[in-house]
């Protein structure tokens, strides 16, 4: 057995390689170009590829990995996942949702461009991320297009991020209890990566008891990613987040740490990350890159 050192070297390397792989893949599908309206891509690539950690496409080349899927199928679906992440930072950042000057390490994309470009790249990506999973090179059977087009839609729409978000907004005006801010947090956040994780039993037509066991990872993982967010809110450099600190407090958001005091909430997350875990025993060590990174969730510094 690794040590947790061997093991976390092992996961940065590993983590690296997708960051660097998915980099290529959203270059090549957002081409720069000579067009007149090239600043829609301009502002498209300065969203997107501006960095980021891209844990969505590295759960989605791992859970892949688990079935054997050819990794250039894999790849296309990871950079979709990114770009409906990407779009979600660009319009959550805009001044009408959470007014941020700084993602990633550098202006948002509203202040860099505008706030019409803004949201302009914003609906582009997401209709992009859907073309490229409707599209023939992502996965040769049309049943497998078809079922992520739909898994998808459902993760980023109103019954999942979007209402989500929609809820984080109310969640300023009104005090939720804890039952309601999971949800919230759950469906803001944990339904994407809830995808990015599903997304790889997609692809390789698995059984339904191993792709339920990743929905159900990905559900936790996605809950104790969120709430380590909100504890970094509070307490991190935005040196290593690359976003300014304070900004939940400051808007009056609803999370864990409004409600339960930044203690709670890091037991929460330790508990979740558990709980995660557990639910890969049917993969054996094949997942032990999986459990991994949920511990990677926890420990983070941005
Ligand atoms: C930030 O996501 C928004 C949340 C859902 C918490 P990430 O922390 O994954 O942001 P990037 O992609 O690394 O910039
Ligand atoms: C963002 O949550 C979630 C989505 C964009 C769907 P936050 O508002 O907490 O993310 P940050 O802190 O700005 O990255
Ligand atoms: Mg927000
Ligand atoms: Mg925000
Ligand atoms: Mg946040």
């Amino acid at each position: 057995m690794p040590s947790p050192r061997e093991a976390k070297e092992h996961l940065q390397n590993a983590m690296e390689e997708a960051v660097a792989s998915v980099n290529r893949a959203l270059d090549r599908l957002m081409p720069q170009t000579e067009l007149a309206e090239a600043r829609l891509f301009e502002a498209m690539r300065y969203g997107v590829l501006n960095g980021g950690k891209r844990l969505r496409p590295f759960l989605v080349m791992e859970s892949a990995n688990l079935f054997n899927v050819d990794p250039v199928y894999a790849r296309r679906v990871a950079a979709a996942v990114e770009m409906v992440h990407s779009y979600s930072l660009i319009h959550d950042d805009l001044p009408s949702m959470d007014n941020a000057a700084l993602r990633r390490g550098k202006p948002t994309t509203h202040k860099a461009f505008d706030d019409a470009t803004a949201v302009l790249a914003g609906d582009a990506l997401l209709t992009l991320a859907f073309e490229v999973l409707g599209d023939q090179e992502t996965h040769g059977d049309p049943r497998v297009r078809i079922d992520l087009v739909c898994t998808l839609a459902k993760a980023a729409g109103p019954h999942g991020m979007l209402g989500g978000q929609m809820l984080d907004l109310i969640g300023e005006k009104q005090e939720f209890d804890v039952g309601t801010i999971s949800r919230l947090q759950r469906m803001k956040t944990g339904m994407l990566i809830a995808f990015a994780c599903e997304a790889g039993a997609i692809l390789g037509k698995s059984g339904e008891p191993q792709r339920k066991a990743l929905r159900n990872y990905a559900y936790d993982l996605g809950l104790a990613f969120q709430v380590t967010d909100d504890i970094l809110d509070v307490e991190a450099d935005p040196q290593d987040t690359g976003k300014d600190s304070g900004a939940d407090a400051k808007a009056g958001k609803s999370t864990f740490v409004s409600t339960l005091g930044k203690d709670n909430a890091r037991m929460r997350a330790n508990m979740l990350v558990e709980q995660a875990k557990s639910h890969l025993s049917i993969f054996g060590e094949r997942a032990d890159m999986l459990r991994d990174v949920a511990d990677y969730v926890l420990q983070r510094r941005a």
